[in-house]
């Protein structure tokens, strides 16, 4: 089987890679390096270094590696900076997808996996359950709904085949941690590791389950073989919802002291976001296995070794009226 993974120098798209290379398939890496590294791209992966934006490119890989199976991981994916950089989060999370979708259909691709996210779902109750309408509050979660809608209405027309993957506050090796607009597990430990307060929106009660990759990349992976998987919408990640000022004690307790905070003025986002997760249960026999502690100190590890690496990351503001984070690294 052929593969091609967008995002595949990422965080997420690095690890899918790698289990989809110990499936046996032969695999193909697209990215741009926005947010990814060169030395993240599994061994064994071929690299193609470009957009998805970018028409020509994507026809070429298409026709020459006749892939059978695309997973589209990439994105700019700062879902709080989203309303600044409206334009940018639309061409690339909105037209790359299309593009992908595009060549998709014309070669023939027998499944299309989408890493969309909670963030479709807005500030709906929770637990988050897919069986409710999604309402997405900021431009990142409109742009995710969008390729959803988009893939049913290229499945309806064309016949192609989707899993969408509705995933959240996924974190573990290979995450970007010199990204300040994103991640708040990332951006602790870079903050940590600079010796800087850790920065909290608000009063810090928001609500978030922290999602292992180790818990998340395996069954993105593997889900191009599950028939029943085919065609729907699967929320994935923990179950246990945990707050900003409680992650703030496990991160103090990994590096042995209590982390100084400083408190910043509340953004505009969802307080409580977390989801059900019955349906990957159900079709995909998923069973969470990392806890937050363990996870964390993996993690911790792995980031001291490498240390705070900075990609070029955050496109240029669009709108500048009250940009939340021009404080904090
Ligand atoms: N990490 C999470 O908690 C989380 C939660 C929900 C959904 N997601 C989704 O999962 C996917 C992966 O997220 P991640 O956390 O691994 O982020 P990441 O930034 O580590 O990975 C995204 C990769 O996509 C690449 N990329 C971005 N724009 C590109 C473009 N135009 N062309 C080619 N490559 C491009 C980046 O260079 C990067 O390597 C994203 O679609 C994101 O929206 C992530």
């Amino acid at each position: 089987m052929r593969s091609l993974i967008t995002g595949g120098a990422g965080f997420i798209g690095s690890h899918v890679a790698r289990h989809c290379l110990a499936m046996g398939h032969e695999v193909v890496v697209l990215d741009d390096l926005s947010g990814g590294f060169r030395d993240q791209v599994t061994d064994g992966a071929l690299f193609a270094e470009g957009s998805i934006t970018d028409d020509a490119l994507v026809e070429r890989l298409f026709a020459e590696h006749r892939f059978d199976y695309v997973y589209h991981i990439a994105a700019y994916a700062a879902e709080g900076l989203s309303h600044f950089i409206r334009r940018f989060n639309y061409s690339n999370n909105i037209i790359g997808s299309a593009t992908l979708i595009n060549a998709a259909v014309r070669h023939d691709v027998k499944c299309f996996v989408f890493t969309s996210s909670i963030a479709t779902y807005g500030a709906a109750q929770v637990p988050m359950r897919e069986d409710m309408t999604p309402h997405p509050e900021d431009p990142y979660g409109i742009a995710k709904y969008a390729v959803e809608l988009d893939l049913d209405a290229a499945h309806r027309q064309f016949g192609l085949n989707f899993v969408i993957f509705r995933p959240h506050n996924v974190y573990g090796e290979h995450q970007n941690i010199g990204d300040r607009y994103r991640n708040v597990i990332g951006i602790f430990l870079a903050q940590m590791l600079r010796g800087e307060p850790l920065a909290i929106f608000g009063d810090g009660e928001q609500q978030r389950a922290f999602s292992h990759i180790d818990d998340v990349a395996p069954h993105i992976a593997r889900s191009v073989d599950v028939p029943a998987a085919r065609g729907q919408a699967i929320n994935i990640g923990a179950d246990e919802p945990c707050s900003i000022i409680r992650l703030v004690e496990l991160v103090g307790r990994e590096f042995g002291i209590t982390p100084k905070v400083t408190h910043l003025p509340p953004r505009n986002e969802v307080v409580h976001a977390w989801s059900d997760h019955d349906r990957a249960r159900r079709l995909l026999g998923v069973q969470p296995l990392v806890g937050l502690e363990d996870g964390l100190h993996q993690m911790a590890e792995w980031a001291r070794r490498v240390g705070v690496r900075s990609s070029p990351g955050a496109p240029p503001i669009e709108v500048d009226k009250g940009v939340p984070w021009t404080a904090g690294g």
